[in-house]
């Protein structure tokens, strides 16, 4: 490694010679994110190692701290040894169990690259695909003497399914095979044919040995029947992403409202796709309303035209409304909104999805609250084959739709993954629980529009002489909610006003007969039932609602649905062992036999409020004073 043609050689001699030279090169090299798949066994620590060791392992943090004192220029030129270094890679990972993703940063002198490195097994898919989301090439790792494996083929699909392109098929260890063409081959051609199958149009194949060095940086005299490039070769000069990005229509989704002052109104974010130039026009969305670039400002001055990865600020000729969680685009080519979706979700919490439970969604810079629907099926992601599925457990796969309270700017995932891939969000826990890819937008969602009515809900209301709202009770089976639920009707109803009960144990004979007692059937009681209250509440009336509801999530969908102070959560706190020594139904007793599954409080959870508008102690106050206090707090007495 001597040679003084040696790229490596070069760069530590420019760094030497001239740092602010070498710095200024460093930072107008391109970047390529990689990720590597496999497992240690193919030889993944020694490739990463032997990619860091004979690229020198300039790593970003070594360049911030030369930017910080160029003085320190001396340390870049020493040695590693490679042995040391692959050691301390594999202990790392096998201490690895807990990280998430490592990333590296090395550089070379054509390019900079971040690679993910994930663990390879099963029950880390999650990983994986967090590490594939960013990435624009894949290497996948076959060891020679084992071929395409199971493990092949999973990381393969994950590769494809997060939308790499760029797929590098690294025949690895071929040192231990002779350096044979035909092993090679053999492997080729059963990996074209799995491809071929799962839809991968293009992959380069690589004979390799990361521990040699065979066609790492160089083609190697150990392999003169290939003739293709070596690894590193083929990471610098391969075409990514933003160059096709930018031959796509112009999307950007705004980050932030940029008003310094009254003159100036920007729209700060990312180019997601595209050019845009001053005098362009615009359309944003969801309004759907037009304007033109007047300018595009940068910290380093205004550009005469941005493309795809840069990060811009875009002034209007036009006073229109755009506000973080907007997409500006091409007027003329403009995405799609739309509130319901076909999907792939790649499950990554504990915690199973709970079909027809609300979570976040988020897509770029929007934040909608979505519902997902059961899944069509689940993909075995070591067999490919579509299973049924009720629900998606951890690291599981599987296509879905979803529903969402708000119009979504998108575009499919295979076209755009800025505006095409989103994460689910625990609305209690904050915790992301999913990621996925929106195939395309239902066109039920598309033909079903709100109707205006020129009755409005404060017109029902106002003839009634009352304002709307919701007493949502909420407590365990026998604590006491349909008792004093009745009772705060009936005193409203002597004081003129016009109620509605909606009670458990009556609705599950009629509308919602169909429904049982699992967390699914409970999520969708809840959803029907605050469908219907928001109806009620919406013709005027004091709708009064006695379900246990024992998820909190519900409750607080329901709460969203409404104008805010018209829902009142009206906890009726009777404590378990309270609520079963009453057992009016005998149903505790049953329970407690075995002879009815899911009971709440039993084998069925209750999460009780935390912070309802009002909270009854049963067993401190008589229905009667609890009746009284609760019309106190509705009427604002
Ligand atoms: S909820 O959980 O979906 O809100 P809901 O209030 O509609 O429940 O129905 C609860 C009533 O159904 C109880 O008061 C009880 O009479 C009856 N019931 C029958 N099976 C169960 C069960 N497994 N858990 C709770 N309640 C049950």
């Amino acid at each position: 490694m001597s040679d003084m043609a040696d790229p490596i050689y070069k760069t530590d001699a420019l760094i030497a010679e001239d740092i602010d030279a070498y710095l200024e090169t460093h930072q107008h090299k391109s970047m390529l994110r990689f990720i590597t798949c496999g497992s240690v066994d193919d030889g993944k620590s020694t490739l990463i190692g032997r990619l860091l060791y004979d690229s020198k392992m300039i790593f970003e943090d070594q360049l911030a701290a030369l930017e910080a004192d160029s003085k320190r220029v001396g340390t870049q030129g020493q040695e590693i040894d490679f042995a040391l270094l692959v050691d301390g890679l594999a202990a790392e990972r096998e201490q690895g169990i807990t990280i998430d993703v490592a990333y590296r940063f090395f550089t070379t002198e054509k390019r900079k690259f971040i690679v993910a490195d994930t663990p390879g097994h099963e029950q880390y898919t999650r990983n994986m695909v967090t590490g594939a989301s960013t990435a624009d090439l894949a290497v996948i790792l076959i060891d020679a003497r084992k071929g395409v494996l199971t493990q092949t083929k999973r990381h393969s699909y994950l590769a494809h399914l997060i939308g790499i392109k760029n797929i590098v098929l690294a025949v690895n260890k071929m040192d231990l095979v002779d350096y044979s063409q035909q092993v090679f081959d053999d492997i080729v051609a059963d990996y074209t044919a799995f491809a071929r199958s799962i839809g991968i149009e293009n992959f380069v194949p690589m004979p390799i040995s990361g521990f040699k060095g065979d066609n790492i940086t160089v083609n190697s005299p150990n392999t003169p029947w290939y003739t293709g490039p070596a690894l590193i070769e083929h990471l610098e000069t391969v075409e990514v992403d933003g160059t096709t990005d930018q031959a796509k229509p112009f999307r950007m989704a705004v980050q932030w409202v940029n008003r310094p002052n009254l003159d100036f109104r920007g729209f700060s974010g990312q180019v997601a796709t595209g050019t845009i130039a001053p005098r362009d026009a615009v359309r944003v969305l969801p309004s759907g309303k037009t304007s033109t670039v007047s300018r595009i400002v940068t910290l380093d001055g205004d550009l005469d035209k941005a493309v795809a990865g840069q990060s811009v600020t875009l002034c209007f000729a036009d006073e229109i409304d755009c506000s973080r969680g907007s997409v500006i685009a091409t007027s003329d080519n403009p995405p799609e909104a739309a509130d319901q979706f076909e999907t792939t979700i790649v499950w990554m919490s504990d915690d199973a999805l709970i079909p027809g439970r609300a979570y976040w969604l988020k897509l770029g810079t929007q934040t909608v609250s979505a519902t997902i629907h059961a899944p069509k099926y689940e993909v075995n992601v070591n067999t490919m084959e579509h299973l049924a599925a009720k629900t998606l457990e951890l690291n599981s796969i599987g296509v879905a739709e979803i529903a969402t309270d708000k119009p979504v700017v998108f575009e499919p995932y295979s076209d755009n993954r800025t505006l095409g891939g989103f994460i689910l969000v625990d609305k209690i826990t904050n915790s992301t629980v999913a990621a996925g890819m929106l195939h395309f937008s239902l066109r039920r969602s598309q033909n079903v529009h709100w109707q205006a009515l020129d009755i409005s809900r404060e017109a029902h209301a106002s003839l009634k002489n009352q304002k709307p709202a919701v007493l949502w009770f909420t407590g365990l089976s026998g604590s006491g909610k349909s008792t004093i639920a009745n009772m705060v009707e009936k005193k409203l109803h002597r004081m003129n006003r016009h109620t509605f009960l909606l009670d458990g144990d009556n609705v599950r004979h009629g509308l919602n007969k169909d429904l049982g007692f699992t967390e699914a059937d409970r999520i969708e009681n809840i959803r029907r039932v605050g469908e219907v209250a928001k109806l009620m509440a919406d013709a005027g009336l004091i709708v009064i609602t006695a379900f246990i509801s024992p998820f909190r999530a519900e409750r607080d969908m329901v709460r969203a649905m409404l104008p805010e102070g018209e829902f009142l959560e009206v906890f009726i706190d009777t404590p378990l062992a309270e609520a079963e020594k009453r057992d009016v139904k005998g149903l505790y007793k049953k329970a407690r036999a075995g002879e009815l599954k899911n009971f709440t409080g039993i084998d069925s959870p209750y999460e009780a409020p935390d912070v309802p508008e009002i909270r009854i102690d049963t067993t401190a106050m008589d229905p009667e004073t609890a009746a009284d206090a609760i019309i106190e707090r509705l009427l604002g007495w």
